[in-house]
C-alpha cells in the first residue's frame, strides 16, 4: 500500500484510504514510541530540513523528534536569523539548502500556498506544517486519530469546530479530514469570524451559539484566535468574546451528556478555554500532542523515496 500522493501539502488532495494508511502506520509507530528504545532505523541515511518561516513550539518539537526517532538526519531552519532577512527568494533559500543533499522538506510558512509553489521547483517530498491560513494537515490527522483512539471511530461521530474558523488553517484541514472520514461537522463562533458560503462549500453546519453546538456534538475542538492574521478588529474583545463563546467547566457540566475537548495549542487560557476545561477529564489535549509524533512518523516514514514530478 502506498500513498496516492507525492507531498502532504493538505488533507484536500488525500483520499479515505490515504487517511486509513497513515492512520494504521502510525498505530505500529505508537507502539514503537512505548518501548523503552523509541527509535528505529527506518529513515536511516535520509536527510530531512524543516524550514520554519513561522513561529512554532509543538509542531516542529513534535517533526524534529518524528525524524531522529526514525533514524533521519535532521537538518532546522528558522527564518529569523537566516538569510531571508537579507532579502532572499524562497526559492534560492530552498534549491540551496536542497543543492547539499537533502532528501525532504517540512515547511511551514506564514504564505498561503507556500508548500504548493514550491512542489512546482523542487522534486523532493514536501510536508506542510501549516501554511497561513491555509492547511496544517498533519494536525488534522492527529486531531481525528485522536478522536480515533478515544471515541473508537471517527466514522457518524459529531465534532464541534470552535472560534476563529475563518483565520484558522487547523479548521479548514479538520473539515476535509473528517468529512473524508465520515464525521460531522459544525462550525461555530461569532458570525464575523465564520466565512460566508461555509456550509455549501464544505458541507458543514454553522453555529454562532456555543452552547447549541456543544449540546449537539460528541467532540469540541476548539480554537485560538489567531490575532497575529485579523489586520482589522472582528470582535470588541477578548473579555467579551470569552464571555460568550469561551469554553469552561460550568459550561461544560451544565451539558446534559460528557463531550471530548481538543485544542491543538497554544492555548490562550482564559479566552476561549478556561484552565478548568483544558486541564478537565473531558480533554485529551495532551494526547493529541503525544499522538502527533506517530502521525508525523508515519507521514514521512510513507513520503520517503517518493520522486515527484515538480508540479505544474
Ligand atoms: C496551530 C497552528 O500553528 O496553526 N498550532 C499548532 O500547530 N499546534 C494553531 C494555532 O496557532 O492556534
Amino acid at each position: 500500500m502506498s500513498l496516492s500522493v507525492n507531498h502532504l501539502l493538505g488533507i484536500r488532495n488525500l483520499k479515505r484510504q490515504d487517511i486509513e494508511l497513515i492512520f494504521q502506520t502510525a498505530d505500529t509507530f505508537k507502539g514503537v514510541l512505548q518501548r523503552p528504545i523509541k527509535k528505529v532505523p527506518t529513515l536511516r541515511d535520509t536527510t530531512i530540513v524543516n524550514l520554519f518561516f513561522e513561529n512554532s513550539t509543538r509542531t516542529r518539537i513534535s517533526f524534529e523528534l518524528a525524524e531522529k526517532r526514525l533514524g533521519a538526519d535532521v537538518v532546522n531552519f528558522s527564518a529569523s536569523g537566516s538569510s531571508v532577512s537579507k532579502g532572499e527568494t524562497l526559492i534560492d533559500t530552498v534549491n540551496n539548502i536542497l543543492s547539499m543533499k537533502v532528501d525532504m522538506v517540512v515547511m511551514r510558512h506564514s504564505a498561503s500556498g507556500a508548500p504548493h509553489f514550491l512542489s512546482k521547483h523542487i522534486q523532493v517530498p514536501i510536508v506542510n506544517a501549516g501554511d497561513g491560513i491555509n492547511e496544517h494537515p498533519t494536525q488534522a490527522l492527529l486531531d481525528a486519530f485522536s478522536i480515533r483512539e478515544r471515541l473508537g471511530s471517527v466514522a457518524g461521530k459529531k465534532v464541534a469546530i470552535c472560534g476563529d474558523i475563518m483565520h484558522s488553517r487547523v479548521a479548514l484541514s479538520n473539515i476535509y479530514c473528517l468529512k473524508e472520514l465520515g464525521a460531522e461537522v459544525t462550525v461555530v463562533g461569532p458570525p464575523t469570524l465564520i466565512p460566508k458560503h461555509m456550509a455549501e462549500a464544505l458541507g458543514v453546519n454553522v453555529s454562532y451559539n456555543i452552547r447549541e453546538a456543544l449540546e449537539w456534538c460528541d467532540v469540541a475542538n476548539v480554537l485560538r484566535i489567531q490575532l497575529e492574521r485579523q489586520n482589522t478588529p472582528l470582535f470588541s474583545s477578548l473579555r467579551e468574546y470569552s464571555l460568550a463563546y469561551g469554553v469552561n467547566k460550568a459550561l461544560l457540566d451544565s451539558l446534559k451528556k460528557e463531550i471530548v475537548i481538543m485544542h491543538p495549542g497554544p492555548i490562550n487560557r482564559g479566552v476561549e478555554l478556561s484552565s478548568d476545561a483544558a486541564d478537565s477529564s473531558h480533554s485529551i489535549i495532551l494526547n493529541q500532542v503525544e499522538n502527533g509524533v506517530a502521525i508525523r512518523m508515519a507521514v514521512l516514514y510513507l513520503l520517503a523515496g517518493k520522486k515527484p514530478e515538480l508540479a505544474v
